[in-house]
């Protein structure tokens, strides 16, 4: 039998005490029994360490290290550049939304950017269920951001109020057993987090200390990162939105340890670009003990998500240029600073938009519009009764980037 690192000092302890205390023919008659309740242990039974660790060696080793920097470096650059956008609700809204997306779609919950950003206009009319979740996880997202920009704190609080906005339920912390994460396709059970409600309460509280006193440790603010989401997906606090709500408090960890001014850093496209390796890094740590693939797998998700957001601001940056420029030049009288940011911050804009963004008045609003069209700003669509306006070449950059 193999044993998951975790679980194997766990069953050590339990069975090397029951074993002192049965005599050795009561063994024997319940070898069965002993087979057995090792096989349920292994299965059912995980201890989880608390935190910080006490071996620190096994963790910064040179590749972590080496990788850590790199990641560092990438992400600096990423924060320097958002600072440079002038508007920052540009970049809250447009990536925001694209992290909804790709987050949401680790859990099969597909959409497409035309879906999502339709659904943004008219969401009281028509709207598709997986947009609904979409713009749920969003508003969980900015709502985390809203509350550790102004503390610099992660509370627990903080992240049951995240989860329940993602799930719109108010379960809480799981206080009954019975929840396993189990493989998709065979229905094996592959790990059991732990089942006592305050075993997970406690775990709960260690975790958030862990984030928020800064001299339990001497790690890296990433490498802790990466502890952090493996142990909040080991503790697998919720009966559901676990992937989704770690994968929030990945961004705003990385906010809290200013990192990052924005919560910008889409992680989850990573993670589904190979959603299998991802489930097998999890739980390669809990099979094999070791921490360094996890780590580096996790600091690579860093610097290539930093350098592909990076590459998308610039182009972002761009764009906004050459529409301030071209709008002045082609359309002087209804140039505008807030129509310009009206057009990114909203790739699919509408009459309503603009007149609240520039106070103005629905003939005016809509004037402008048909204007930014018939130059080709903007690509007119119906639906229904009602207009929509397109930013063709934001949503192009926004669905290749
Ligand atoms: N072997 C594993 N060990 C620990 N955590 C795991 C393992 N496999 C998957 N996970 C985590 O559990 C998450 C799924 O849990 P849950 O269904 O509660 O979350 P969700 O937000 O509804 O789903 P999803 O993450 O698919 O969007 C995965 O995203 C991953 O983060
Ligand atoms: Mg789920």
């Amino acid at each position: 039998m193999k044993w998951s690192p975790l679980c194997r000092n766990h069953f050590e302890g339990l069975t090397g005490r029951w074993n002192k205390q049965t005599p050795a023919n009561m063994h024997r008659k319940s070898e069965k029994l002993y087979i057995t309740m090792a096989t349920y242990l292994k299965k059912h039974i995980c201890m989880l360490n608390t935190l910080p660790f006490k071996d620190y060696s096994r963790l910064e080793t040179r590749a972590v290290l080496k990788k850590t920097a790199q990641a560092h470096r990438r992400l600096a650059e990423l924060k320097g550049l958002a600072a440079s956008i002038p508007n920052e609700s540009i970049l809250l809204n447009t990536l925001t939304l694209q992290e909804a997306k790709d987050s949401s779609a680790v859990e099969n919950i597909i959409i497409t950017h035309n879906e999502l950003y339709k659904a943004n206009l008219f969401f009281h009319t028509s709207e598709k269920p997986a947009a609904k979740e979409v713009r749920n996880y969003a508003a969980a997202l900015r709502q985390g951001f809203d509350a550790v920009r102004s503390n610099g704190i992660i509370h627990l609080a903080n992240i049951l109020s995240i989860q329940q906005t993602i799930e719109k339920n108010n379960a809480g912390l799981r206080k009954l057993p019975g929840t396993t994460l189990k493989n998709a396709a065979t229905d094996e059970i592959i790990y059991t987090p732990p089942q006592d409600a305050k075993a997970v309460e406690r775990l709960m509280h260690n975790l958030v200390d862990y984030m928020n006193i800064h001299d339990t440790d001497d790690l890296d603010p990433l490498v802790k990162m990466a502890i952090i989401h493996h142990q909040f997906e080991s503790i697998h606090p919720f009966y559901d939105g676990n992937g989704r709500t770690g994968r929030i408090i990945n961004i705003l960890y990385l906010v809290a340890q200013n990192l990052l001014d924005l919560p910008i850093l889409y992680l989850s496209r990573y993670f589904i670009q190979d959603k299998a390796e991802y489930y097998r890094q999890l739980q390669a740590v809990r099979n094999n003990g070791k921490w360094e693939p996890w780590i580096l797998y996790m600091l690579e998700g860093i610097h290539q998500t930093s350098q592909q957001t990076i590459a998308l601001i610039l182009a972002i940056k761009q764009l906004l240029a050459d529409y301030k420029q071209g709008i002045r030049q082609q359309l002087p009288k209804i140039y505008r600073q807030e129509l310009l940011n009206n057009l990114f911050h909203h790739p699919y804009t509408k009459i309503d938009f603009v007149m609240e963004d520039l106070n103005i008045s629905r003939i005016t609003a809509t004037k402008y519009l048909e204007q930014l069209v018939s130059k080709g700003f903007l690509q007119k669509e119906k639906l229904g009764r009602s207009n929509y306006y397109i930013n063709q070449p934001l949503l192009k950059l926004l669905i290749e980037g």
